[in-house]
Parts: C-alpha cells; structure tokens; sequence
C-alpha cells in the first residue's frame, strides 16, 4: 500500500532552503525509509524566479507570492526560510491559521514572536518545529527538550555564532582584521542577512532565548536579554587573555537561580584548558548542567547550507511521523507542557554574580598598583591574578591587567567607577566577564 506524501512548500531558496532542496533530493530514500512516507517538496517561493528555476530545473511549481503557499490547501507543511520578522511573521502565523505545520530556523522571530506564535500554534493544533534555529546543525533542541528531559537543567552555555566564533578564531591565529574574515564569513554563508546582528551578539541572544526557554520551561523573554558583542573587543585584549591561559569566546549563557534567569551574551575569558575554549572556526558548541546527567556538550556545525538544512530535514521527518498523533500527545513546542510555564523572570545584570578581567592603562609610577587594589579591597573585591605589561620607556604609561574571584557585577562597576576617578589611572578601564563553570 502506498503512503501518501508529506507535501512541503518551500519559502526562500537562500542558503538554507537552496541546502535544504539539495539535501533532500539527495537523500530521499534514506529520509522516506525513516519518516514511513516521502517527503515530498511540493512548491518553492522565493522573490527570484530565476534563482528558483536554477535550482529546482522546474521540477516543482514556483510560487511568486509566499503567502499563497500558506493558504495552499495541497501544502501539510510550510518551511519559512526567509528569515527576520516582517513579512516572516506574517507567512507563519499564516499558515498556522490555515491549519499548516510549520518548520523554521528563523530564530530572530522564535525569540521576539516566539510566545504568539506557539499560542496560536497550540490553539489551531499544529506543530512549529525549529532545531535549525539554534546552532545549526547540531540538534540541541532535541537534546534539550526531550534527551535531558529528566534533569532539573542548571546552566546552558554555549558557542551559538559561527559567524563572531570564526572572526575570534581568524584574528587569533592568523592575526587578520576583523573586516577582513567577517567579509569571509559573508562569502561562506554563515552571516545574517544584517551582519550587525551576528556581530553586535545580538542573533546569539536570539538563540540563547530560545535555550533559555527550552531548558527552563520559561517565556520566551529576548528583551531582558543582557547583550554585548564583539565589535568592541581589541585584539590586546585578546592577546593578554592568552597568556593568562585564556581564550575570549563569544557565549551566551542561561543559569537558572530561585529568584530567576541570567540570561546573557557578552565576550567571556574562559581557560584554555576547557574544551569548549578550543571549539574554532564557524564551529558551535552547546555545554549542559543538567543536576541528573550532570555535565554534557555538542559540538558541530553551527551555520551554513547542509549543515542547516540537516535540522531543517529532521523536523520534516519528525512531523511527518507525528502528524496523525493527538496534538495534546506531541512534544510539547516548549519542552513543558503550555500550562506548566514558569513565571521566573530575568535578573538584571547589575545582580549577577561573576570574575572579571580588567585592563588598566595607568602611570608607570609607584604606588599604582596599591591605590588600585585598595579600592578593589574596600569594595570587597578579591584578585585571583596580576599581570604587568614591560612599561613603555618613553611615555611612562603601562598596561595592568588583573582576574578577580567571582563578585557581584554592581559591585564590579563600582569599583571601576572609583579606579577610573584615580590620578594615577589613564582613560577608561576595560572589563570582560570569566566563567570557570566550576
Ligand atoms: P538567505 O538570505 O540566504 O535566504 C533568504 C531567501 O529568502 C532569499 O533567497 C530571499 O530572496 C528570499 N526571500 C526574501 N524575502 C522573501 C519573500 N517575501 N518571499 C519569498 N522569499 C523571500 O538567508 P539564509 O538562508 O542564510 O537564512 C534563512 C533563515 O535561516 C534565516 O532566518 C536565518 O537566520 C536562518 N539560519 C541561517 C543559517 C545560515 O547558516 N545561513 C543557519 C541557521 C539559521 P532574495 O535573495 O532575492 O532577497
Ligand atoms: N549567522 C548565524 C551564525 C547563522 O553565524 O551562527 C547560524 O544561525
């Protein structure tokens, strides 16, 4: 007896739905034999026909107006990769309307529209899936929301942008300029359509969002986010870490504590010693407490056309093996069934505990070093590490660089305050975040 045909419309034959076609053609025994039907695209939409064309040989119809593909009564499953939250938004709450399942790596409109978008989806029964959305390739969402599912999850931490992970890595090791490998990193692909986005940490937070929520059972609440990117980091900086034994990652992180969510991305000093210091490149990596498994990372492909597309495929499978079960008996879209949300909300930054790495330009002259870490010393800041840069002869001037143990960020940018207003201290200090994940 032949099974009918999971029946997809494609929107945006971009770099992820261009993989997606790819793949799937490839590989549509393989994926029919594990989704018990084919999986079968049926209409792509996209602003360029010819690019369709080129793609498709014309195998399939071209749909010039994306919206017609979400009121298509012959399409089951709609996938929005078109990206950002204008006309995306519109596409996918309609086709939810329809009664359309919806696959989408659009993570931007996951983390600001995300909780509009599940309740409509819970109200007309259909499924949203979305493991592209965080870390590409790598099925996260997967493991969050159904392999960690025993655990009370503590921390998630993770490397959630190839494109600032790239950049880190390229300046690093071959010392090129930042211009210079975010260029590449457009040409391969792995940047956002405004790479201001990718840089500026703001599509990590995105992402981090959407773990947070998963790994808590909380709102999608983006805009607590504390967010800061990469596009203030010197290449000093980067140098002191390393021969401190640190690497500077981008990360976002999410702990859980009883009055709340941290929730934040920012560039972070970790010791060269943890792997996850060593995941180069456009590669990503998501690092898991969970109080049960303990600790547990993944590791992969964070961007780019098949990679994406390999979580794009594994939702399509997943929703065709789904399609006929009771919506009530489904994963649910956020781990925790609808009712069981939590209320925790994000704590501000200025209440998060952390170390801290400064760098001070300061008069090379004695008693520097004892004004700077009497001030540290009355606001109960503890140093874990001192560094002196040689003194430059001719102006006088060096560069001081100090680790502290784990403090509250209030108390952190209090102290800066007070070792900023010292005479003996040249400009503005700078201040980057350690974890040790202790
Ligand atoms: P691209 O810009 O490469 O592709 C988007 C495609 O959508 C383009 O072909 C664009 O056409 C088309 N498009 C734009 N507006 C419309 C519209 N109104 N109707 C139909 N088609 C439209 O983006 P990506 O493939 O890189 O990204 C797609 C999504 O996947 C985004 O949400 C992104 O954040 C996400 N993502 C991307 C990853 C990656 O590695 N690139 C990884 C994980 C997620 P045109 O070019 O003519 O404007
Ligand atoms: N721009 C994103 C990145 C694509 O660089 O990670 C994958 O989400």
């Amino acid at each position: 007896m032949s099974v009918k045909p999971l029946r997809v419309g494609l929107a945006g034959i971009g770099t992820v739905g261009g993989g997606t076609w790819t793949v799937l053609n490839r590989n549509a025994d393989e994926i029919r034999r594990r989704a018990g039907r084919p999986i079968q695209i049926t209409a792509v939409a996209d602003l360029d026909q010819a690019k369709a064309r080129a793609l498709t040989g014309g195998q399939v119809r071209f749909v010039p107006d994306a919206m017609a593909l979400a009121r298509d009564p012959e399409i089951d499953v709609v996938i929005e990769l078109i990206g950002g939250y204008g006309f995306a938004k519109d596409f996918v709450l309609e086709a939810i309307r329809n009664g359309k399942h919806v696959v989408t790596a659009n993570k931007a409109l996951l983390a600001t529209h995300g909780n509009e978008i599940f309740a409509l989806a819970q109200q007309k029964g259909v499924m949203v899936a979305f493991e592209a959305a965080v870390a590409g390739g790598i099925p996260i969402i997967k493991a969050l929301r159904e392999g960690l599912t025993a655990n009370k999850i503590e921390w998630v931490a993770g490397i959630i942008n190839g494109t600032t992970n790239f950049i880190l890595s390229e300046m690093r090791d071959k010392g090129l300029a930042f211009d210079v490998v975010l260029k590449e990193a457009q040409r391969l692909g792995y940047a956002e359509a405004d790479p201001t986005f990718d840089i500026e940490g703001v599509d990590a937070a995105h992402k981090a969002t959407i773990m947070a929520a998963i790994a808590f059972g909380i709102p999608m609440q983006f805009d607590a986010a504390h967010i800061e990117g990469i596009s203030k980091l010197q290449a000093k900086d980067i140098a002191y870490a390393e021969q401190l034994g640190y690497r500077i990652k981008l990360l976002g992180i999410t702990k859980r504590h009883a009055n709340g969510v941290e929730l934040r991305v920012h560039p972070t000093l970790i010791s060269s010693k943890k792997l996850i210091a060593n995941v180069e490149g456009a590669m990503n990596a998501v690092w898991v407490k969970g109080d049960a498994v303990g600790h547990t990372m993944y590791y992969g492909k964070g961007a780019g056309a098949e990679p994406t597309a390999s979580a794009v495929i594994a939702d399509l499978v997943d929703v065709a093996r789904m399609l006929t079960a009771d919506p009530a008996n489904r994963v649910p879209y956020l781990a925790f069934q609808p009712d069981q949300m939590a209320a925790l909300s994000v704590v501000p930054i200025a209440q998060v505990q952390s170390c801290y790495y400064l760098r001070l330009r300061v008069k090379d002259q004695p008693g520097v070093l004892a004004d700077i870490t009497r001030v540290l010393a009355d606001g109960q800041i503890s140093i874990d590490m001192f560094f002196q840069r040689e003194p430059d002869e001719d102006l006088h001037e060096t560069d001081v660089v100090l680790i502290t143990h784990l403090c509250l960020e209030q108390d952190m940018r209090a102290a800066i305050g007070r070792i900023e207003q010292l005479p003996t201290v040249l400009g503005q200090a700078v201040m980057l975040r350690m974890e040790t994940f202790a």
